[in-house]
């Protein structure tokens, strides 16, 4: 198995703050599905944070509601470790806008909990490049370490 010489992928899921008291059944689920929750931290952010972790939807128009809607309370940020965990945990959680999960994918987790395209409940990384930022922003240099370390393990 050449899977054995290459350490996990991780990317970075987030339980936003209106799905926050279903937070143990979620993360129930995850390790369920065979995913290694290696980092958690629960944290109210500010306006600007959720800007920063949203950056790149700077020139939207649902930016604005998108940061409110971040700040608005409490958010759980994990960091999970799977192969291809990018892919695995966006297809858990489902297509951005819960109506149209309703129909391509029932089963997931936005079809099933997710009120609108705004209040979608979750956040997934789009590559392993946004969620090693979102690691760096959310959980600081300590976990950025773990993560260069097994790139030198790759390539060596
Ligand atoms: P995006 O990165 O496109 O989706 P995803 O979360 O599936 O990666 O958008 C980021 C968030 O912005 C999304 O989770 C909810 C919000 N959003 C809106 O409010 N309206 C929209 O039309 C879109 C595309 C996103």
């Amino acid at each position: 198995e050449l899977n054995f010489f290459f350490p996990a992928e991780q990317t970075v899921a987030v339980i936003k703050p209106d799905m926050m008291d279903q937070k143990e059944e979620i993360m129930r689920s995850i390790e369920e599905a065979g995913i290694v929750i290696q980092a958690q931290k629960t944290v109210n952010l500010t306006k600007d944070e959720a800007g920063a972790f949203y950056e790149e939807h700077k020139n939207k128009e649902f930016y604005g509601d998108l940061c409110s809607y971040m700040a608005s309370g409490e958010s759980t940020f994990l960091v999970l470790s799977a192969n291809n965990a990018v892919e695995k945990w966006r297809n858990i959680m489902g297509p951005t806008d819960p109506n149209e999960a309703k129909t391509s994918q029932p089963q997931s987790l936005r079809s099933k909990l997710g009120k609108d395209i705004l209040k979608n409940g979750f956040h997934g990384s789009s590559s392993v490049e946004h969620a090693l930022k979102s690691i760096e922003q959310i959980f600081g240099s300590s976990m950025t370490i773990r993560s260069s370390k097994s790139k030198s393990l790759m390539s060596s």
